[in-house]
């Protein structure tokens, strides 16, 4: 019941967010807005294509014998003629379909080959996503940026392209990693590294789902792109770099924060808080969902979060904190203030 009336809360709140800058539907494979994206695209045209044709063959012979041979009553109950082996028809339907696989397995490993050996451009963008039960890490080793669940890449546009390395690794299990508009699904192996890149061609923010099932909230771990214009992009890098301000007023809430074991698992930058267990909260509140896109990310749900996060999403690694309500205030206004 509650994650029902959330879930709408929060469509009402994406459609809000819509207006500001376009949020692209999720899962549409057959609307790319990247390279890679494309080349999926057009081999899953081909294998439509064919698969179609074979449906419209086998659906049509078989309606046809079924109205051609239906049971007459000038039949008296006799069968019509029956074959009884062929060779030719043995050879027909054995050589067809190897060939039709041939073909496919062809088109495919050639796209397969073509995405995964580009050649990417000096100036490539490389962020490492770590995929975690259920969240996702982004770290940008240019910049020492350390950021949660928002993927921000910058646009790629034909006077100036820009390709995004991502390099894909596992803290914990499996995940695969996948925005449909974007790129083909990759898993992220624990013990693996694995490498995919996106070149998105349109501004806006893409969703997408952790593609491999990870567990009890594996349908939780939602993907964010916030593809920007390199202007904006620029600026969301120099205001991560940024280490974390503290207002006049909020002291206390960070003496709180810094006081309790949150530290051990959460970083803020320009603190004590330096643990790497979980996402880095430095500027907490430039992200635009909690709980990897579960619900908007509000000072009031923070707090129903910082409450008690197993209510929000059952079975995180993030337990009950047992604050009580003077320290919820001071700590939720404390991180409110993480921009
Ligand atoms: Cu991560 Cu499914």
């Amino acid at each position: 019941m509650h994650l029902s009336s959330r879930s709408a809360a929060f469509l009402c709140a994406t459609a809000v967010a819509a207006m500001a800058q376009t949020v692209h539907p999720i899962g549409n494979i057959f609307k790319p807005r990247a390279t890679p994206a494309d080349s999926v695209y057009n081999i899953s045209l081909l294998m439509l294509a064919v698969c179609a044709a074979i449906f419209v063959v086998v659906a049509g012979l078989l309606t046809f014998a079924i109205i051609r041979f239906r049971r007459r009553n000038a039949d008296h109950g006799r069968e019509p003629a029956q074959v009884y082996g062929s060779t030719r028809i043995e050879i027909a339907w054995t050589v067809l379909p190897i060939l039709i696989v041939v073909v496919l397995s062809m088109a495919t490993a050639r796209t397969v080959i073509e995405v995964q050996n580009k050649r990417l451009p000096a100036d490539t963008l490389k962020v490492t996503v770590i995929g975690h039960q259920w969240w996702w890490e982004y770290r940008y080793p240019e910049f020492g940026i350390v950021t949660a669940n928002e993927l921000h890449v910058p646009v790629s546009t034909v006077a100036k392209p820009r390709v995004t390395a991502l390099r894909l690794e596992s803290a914990d299990v499996a995940h695969s990693f996948w925005i449909p508009q974007l790129a083909g699904k990759t898993d992220l192996i624990p013990g693996i590294t694995n490498t995919m890149w996106i070149d998105p061609r349109q501004d806006g923010i893409f969703l997408g789902n952790c593609a491999e099932y990870c567990g009890t909230q594996h349908a939780n771990m939602l993907l964010r792109v916030v593809v920007e214009s390199p202007a904006d992009f620029d600026k969301w890098v120099s205001a991560q770099k940024q280490p974390a301000m503290t207002y006049p007023g909020l002291e206390r809430g960070r003496a709180t924060l810094l006081s309790l074991s949150c530290v051990n698992c959460h970083t803020v930058t320009g603190t004590s808080a330096a643990g790497t267990f979980g996402p880095d909260l430095t500027h907490l509140m430039s992200r635009t969902t909690l709980g990897s896109g579960m619900i908007p990310n509000t000072p009031e749900n923070l707090r129903a979060w910082m409450k008690d996060p197993q209510q929000i999403k059952k079975g995180n690694l993030m337990p009950n904190m047992q604050l009580n309500a003077r320290e919820l205030d001071e700590v939720v206004n404390y991180l409110s203030s993480l921009k």
